[in-house]
This record gives structure tokens, C-alpha cells and sequence, in this order.
């Protein structure tokens, strides 16, 4: 058993959450994560309407009776969805935890908090964390560079993000981006997080809903696999490279690019499309450097008692044994 400020807090077995991801956070393997002790988030926008996200709730409460939350990832759009009818499924589902992402998080941290959930804020800078823990979220989640999806603008990897946040911040805090095994979980809770936080790593697993060639793609691609699009317009994403990612890039290395010469390439249902049909070289697809680090698609229970279990085994064995007065003492 791990038991951190985390496990404590949000009432979960194991200090490791699935944050949201886009047309991936589904019932199916949001209930796995959470039958496997771990923290697991419906993502509100893949369900085109609220009502949707409504039945997904209810879903996801039919495949388990662990708790569960709800990813609401705050979008930088001039037509912003309907946030506060989402804001009202989750509340009405009953749900406890609630992920937030992204911009400006205070009328969504204050609607939650004010019906008793607690909110944990994704986030991929110190000076975010720390605007969010004033505005009152319950945990942080600090987003380093090598993460899938969003990284920021800042380029700062998870070696300097977690302690450099875990200095500031006093609420618990998970780390996320680049983690798939019990060595980063180790690592992360030396740096001082209290858990971790994986996207990639879950896409890859049984239950995740997405077509079998993107999750071998992932296995077969090492730790370079990925490209920063969308750099030159200041909203950077790392995701998965392939053909459409490749041309982004170019056409942004032109220079002068605008959204609109690029948007044929990114449109999110020809990647959708492409998850589908199973075509990998077709559309945008989120995904982290910890591709590197995946080698087989596990059951989510596999892959999470495999975390723990050498996580538990680093701690025990191979960092013990290093402090000299527990050697002598096994002596
Ligand atoms: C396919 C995919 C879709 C994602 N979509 C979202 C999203 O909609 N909202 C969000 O807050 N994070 C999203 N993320 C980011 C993850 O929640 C998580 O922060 C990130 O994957 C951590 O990095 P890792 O992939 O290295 O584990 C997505 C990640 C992936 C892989």
C-alpha cells in the first residue's frame, strides 16, 4: 500500500489519476481505472451535449461503484461551449472530483466547490499552480513538458516543474507527463508530488476505446515520436508523429502561419476520423514522450498493480539498500 496526501484526500487506493483525454475518457475506461484503485476522469467535452455527458455519468456509475470524476478542460475559444450546463451534469450526477484544465479555472473552481466537489487543477507552470491553489483548488496537477496534449509555452520538464511547484504549493499535488511505470511514480513522489497523473500510458491499455493500430503504433514508437505543433501560434501541442503532424510543422517552420493554413490538417473529426477508421498517418493524435517507455497493452488492473507493485519494490529494495545502516542491519 502507497499511501500519500492524495490517497487521503480523494478517498482512493493508489496515488495515480487518468486524466482526461479527448474522445478517450469514456465510461468503459474510466470504470477500470477506478475498479483498479485508481482515480479515473470522464472528459465532459467528448459528449457532444450535456445531457450526453449526463448518460455518460450514468454509465460510468453502472460499470462501478468506486469513486470516479469528471474532466471540464476550460477551452481558449471564441464560442465556448456551454460551460455552465456541463457545470450542472456533473453537479446533478453527483460526482465528488472534478479535473480542470486549462484558462481562467475561478467560476468553475467557485460553481464546484459551492456543491461540495473537490477540484483538482491541471496546470503547466508554477505561477498557475499557485493562482489556482489561491482560488481555492483542492490539488494540483503540474503538466511538465514531456506530456501529451498541452505543455505550455514555458519548456519545462518534469525534473525541474514538480519540486520547483511542490516548493510552492501546499495542497497535494499529483505530476503528470512522461509517467508509465513504478519508476516514475518513485521518482515523482521523491520530487515531492504525491502521485502522478498519465494520459498516454492509459490510451494504451485494454479498455481504452480507441483503435488497436494507434495503441501498437505507441508500442512500436520510442520517446522521439512526438511533435510540437501549434508553436508558432503560442497553444503548442505534443502529439504523435505522423504524416499531418510532420506537415503542421513545416508549413510553421515557413513562418507566418496562420490557424487557417493549418486547419484542414487539425481538425478534430479528421483525427477523430482517423481514431475510427484506424489510421495513423491520418489526423492529429495527442500523445506523449512516454511512448518511449510502453511495450505491451495491458489490462488497466495489470498496469496499475504492475505500478504499484514496483514502485513498492524500488522503495523497499533498491533504495533501501543503498542507505547503508539498513544494509548492516539486514547483515
Ligand atoms: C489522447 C489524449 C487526449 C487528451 N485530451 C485532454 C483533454 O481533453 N483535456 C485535458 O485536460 N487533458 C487532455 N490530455 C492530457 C492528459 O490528461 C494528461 O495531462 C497528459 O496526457 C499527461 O501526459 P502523458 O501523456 O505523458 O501521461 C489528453 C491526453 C491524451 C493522450
Amino acid at each position: 500500500m502507497l499511501k500519500t496526501r492524495f490517497t487521503e484526500a480523494f478517498g482512493v487506493e493508489y496515488p495515480i489519476a487518468q486524466g482526461g483525454m479527448q474522445w478517450v475518457g469514456k465510461a468503459k475506461l474510466v470504470a477500470a481505472v477506478a475498479n483498479a484503485g485508481a482515480l479515473g476522469f470522464v472528459t465532459a467535452l467528448t459528449q457532444p451535449t450535456p445531457e450526453d455527458l449526463a448518460k455518460e455519468i450514468q454509465r460510468t456509475k453502472d460499470l462501478t461503484d468506486k469513486p470516479f470524476g469528471v474532466n471540464l478542460t476550460i477551452l481558449p475559444t471564441i464560442t465556448p461551449p456551454p460551460y455552465a450546463e456541463y457545470r450542472r451534469a456533473i453537479i446533478e450526477g453527483g460526482i465528488k472530483v472534478v479535473e480542470t484544465a486549462g484558462y481562467k479555472p475561478q467560476e468553475h473552481i467557485d460553481d464546484f466547490k459551492a456543491h461540495g466537489i473537490k477540484v483538482i487543477h491541471k496546470c503547466t507552470a508554477v505561477r498557475h499552480a499557485v493562482s489556482a491553489e489561491r482560488m481555492g483548488a483542492d490539488a494540483i496537477s503540474i503538466d511538465g513538458f514531456e506530456c501529451a496534449g498541452h505543455p505550455g509555452e514555458d519548456d519545462i520538464p518534469g525534473l525541474i516543474l514538480i519540486p520547483a511547484a511542490a516548493n510552492k504549493i501546499k495542497v497535494p499535488m499529483l505530476a503528470s507527463g512522461g509517467f508509465g511505470d513504478g519508476r516514475g511514480l518513485v521518482a515523482a513522489l521523491a520530487l515531492g508530488a504525491d502521485g502522478i497523473n498519465m494520459g498516454t500510458r492509459f490510451c494504451v491499455t485494454q479498455e481504452a476505446e480507441i483503435a488497436d493500430s494507434f495503441k501498437q503504433q505507441m508500442v512500436a514508437n520510442d520517446e522521439r515520436a512526438t511533435d510540437l505543433i501549434f508553436r508558432t501560434l503560442h497553444n503548442t501541442a505534443r502529439v504523435m508523429k505522423n504524416k499531418v503532424s510532420q506537415e503542421v510543422v513545416a508549413i510553421e517552420r515557413k513562418g507566418g502561419a496562420e490557424f487557417k493554413d493549418v486547419q484542414h490538417l487539425v481538425a478534430g473529426a479528421r483525427g477523430r476520423a482517423a481514431m475510427e477508421n484506424g489510421d495513423t498517418e491520418d489526423g492529429i493524435w495527442s500523445a506523449g514522450m512516454v511512448q518511449g517507455l510502453i511495450n505491451d497493452v495491458p489490462t488497466v488492473k495489470e498496469l496499475v498493480d504492475r505500478i504499484v507493485a514496483e514502485a513498492e519494490e524500488i522503495i523497499e529494495g533498491r533504495l533501501q539498500s543503498m542507505i547503508s545502516r539498513y544494509a548492516e542491519a539486514a547483515e
